[in-house]
C-alpha cells in the first residue's frame, strides 16, 4: 500500500513537473499561443493560406498579408494598402530561412521554413517601402525584394 502511495505522488510530481516545463516555454517564448504555428516545409505550398499567399481585408483598414518568402521572391511581390492601415502580416518560408525588413518601419521579422510568424503594423505615412530579405539566403539573396505602397 506504501508502495502505490509513493508511486502516486512520483507520477503526480512528474505531471506537476511537465506542466510547469510547459509554462515555462511558452513564457520563454518558444511557442506563444496564436504567434506561431508549424507546418511541415514541403506542405507550405499546398496548406491554405499560403497556397493562395495574398492581401486581404479583414476590417475596416485592416489587412490580413499572407506571404511566403521563397529563393528568391516575396509572393506577394507587391502589396498596396490605403495610408493609416493595419496590417497583419502571416509569414514562412518552404526552403530556407529568409527575413523580412521594413526600411522605416519596425517590421524585421526572420522567417523559418514551415514557421508561420506573425507580425502587425499600422502604416501611417503613405509612399514606397521596400520589402527586403535580409537572412542571407543563397545566390539570388541581395535581388530578393518587394514593393509595399502606402497610398
Ligand atoms: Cu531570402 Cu535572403
Amino acid at each position: 500500500r506504501l508502495e502505490r502511495i509513493w508511486l502516486l505522488l512520483g507520477t503526480g510530481s512528474l505531471v506537476v513537473f511537465l506542466i510547469i516545463l510547459g509554462v515555462m516555454a511558452c513564457g520563454l517564448g518558444l511557442n506563444p499561443p496564436g504567434h506561431m504555428h508549424t507546418i511541415v516545409p514541403e506542405q507550405v505550398k499546398t496548406t491554405a493560406p499560403f497556397d493562395k499567399p495574398a492581401l486581404t481585408q479583414i476590417g475596416p483598414n485592416e489587412y490580413k498579408a499572407s506571404m511566403i518568402a521563397e529563393a528568391f521572391a516575396f509572393t506577394p511581390g507587391e502589396i498596396a494598402i490605403p495610408r493609416g492601415a493595419k496590417v497583419h502580416f502571416e509569414i514562412t518560408s518552404p526552403d530556407v530561412v529568409h527575413g523580412l525588413l521594413i526600411p522605416n518601419t519596425n517590421v524585421n521579422i526572420m522567417v523559418v521554413p514551415g514557421h508561420v510568424t506573425e507580425f502587425e503594423y499600422t502604416f501611417k505615412k503613405s509612399g514606397d517601402y521596400a520589402m527586403l530579405c535580409h537572412e542571407y539566403c543563397g545566390i539570388g539573396h541581395h535581388m530578393m525584394m518587394g514593393k509595399l505602397v502606402v497610398q
